[in-house]
């Protein structure tokens, strides 16, 4: 047992688990991250917005950041690459509700990286390490950064530039195990996030290609990380949280969530996406999710199929009532 399960401290924000959702555009609005909280996620992080945008009042940058009671404690992330503007930008965050404020050092996206932000940061450490200080500075949160591995195979900058970052005052590190070159291809490389770890005092979370109990339990043993930040294994999958929390404390095996859970969740993740982003998004960003929530289940492809087509919030509900039925007969 990897004896991670345990209260984690973030400077001033105590988590109950070490385990956390992670920040992901288009995933982790206000209605998923609620959804993840009850579910175990013992700390959500918003969709990464741009500093400019949050600084030079952006309607939708700051529609963004708009936050429930349900869900702290919360982490927001901004991305940019110059310390005035990104501490302007954490001290927004803070006073728009965040527990805590996560600088973005691992976005690959080429726009996000040729203005110098996102991962193109571990290019550039002295600047990195400005920006982290600025932001400490502006806040009264605790401020924590996110990285990979680095930029390509041939510059492993993590450990430099976690030194940095703990020593301009970050209370705790993400790393994601891959370098900005690969994206998401390949796998998340253990090792390189345990040199991380190794490397300063302050908490690391280790991320990349977490999906269950197995894999989080390799997560905590082989990089000795303090906490474990859950992505992609999440989508359509707040239960996640659960189950790993589960295998880790004594290797139980939670089962998945029946038809019935899953379609009810289904309905009221819809319920919640359109009192807050209205009919017309609501019901196209429902899609995905629900194609996430249905994954794997029988005939689930069709089902997928119909929700695209549908027109109008009740249809939509209808088509995911009638599928608990045929879900029943089928799985579980
Ligand atoms: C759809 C999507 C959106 C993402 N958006 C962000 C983001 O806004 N900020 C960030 O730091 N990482 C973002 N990421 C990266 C994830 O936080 C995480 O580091 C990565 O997916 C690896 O973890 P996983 O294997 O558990 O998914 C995103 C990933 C995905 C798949």
């Amino acid at each position: 047992m990897s004896g991670i399960l345990k209260p984690l401290r973030i400077g001033t924000v105590t988590l109950e688990t070490p385990l956390v959702l992670a920040p992901m555009a288009g995933v982790c609005d206000l209605p998923y991250r609620v959804i993840a909280r009850r579910h175990g996620a013992a700390l959500v992080c918003a969709e990464m917005v741009s500093a400019k945008g949050l600084v030079y009042g952006n309607k939708h940058t700051r529609d963004m950041l708009t936050v429930a009671d349900g869900e702290h404690p919360l982490s927001m992330q901004i991305f940019g690459a110059e310390p005035d503007i990104m501490a302007r930008a954490a001290a927004a965050a803070e006073s728009c509700g965040a527990d805590i404020v996560d600088i973005n050092m691992g976005c690959p996206v080429r726009k996000v990286v040729t203005n110098g932000e996102g991962a193109a940061l571990m290019r550039d450490l002295p600047l990195a390490e400005k920006i982290v200080a600025a932001v400490v500075r502006a806040v009264s949160v605790p401020v924590t950064v996110k990285m990979r591995t680095g930029w390509d195979a041939a510059s492993f900058t993590a450990t430099e530039l976690a030194k940095r970052c703990e020593r301009a005052g970050a209370a705790a590190i993400t790393v994601h195990g891959r370098t900005r070159d690969q994206f998401y291809s390949g796998t998340a490389d253990l090792a390189k996030i345990a040199a991380v770890v190794r490397s300063v005092s302050i908490p690391v979370f280790g991320n990349g290609d977490v999906t269950d109990g197995r894999s989080a339990e390799r997560m905590a043993e082989q990089t000795g990380c303090a906490g474990i930040m859950i992505g992609r294994g999440a989508q359509g999958n707040p239960w996640i949280f659960r189950q790993v929390e589960a295998y880790l404390r004594d290797r139980t095996v939670v089962p998945p969530p029946t038809a019935k859970e899953r379609c009810a969740l289904i309905l009221e993740h819809f319920d919640s996406l359109l009192a807050f982003k209205g009919e017309y998004v609501g019901l196209r960003e429902m899609r995905s999710h629900a194609s996430w929530y249905t994954k794997g289940m029988y005939a689930s492809a069709a089902l997928r199929q119909r929700i695209n087509k549908a027109v109008s919030p009740d249809e939509f509900r209808g088509i995911i009532r009638e599928a608990v039925s045929v879900f029943e007969k089928r799985v579980d």
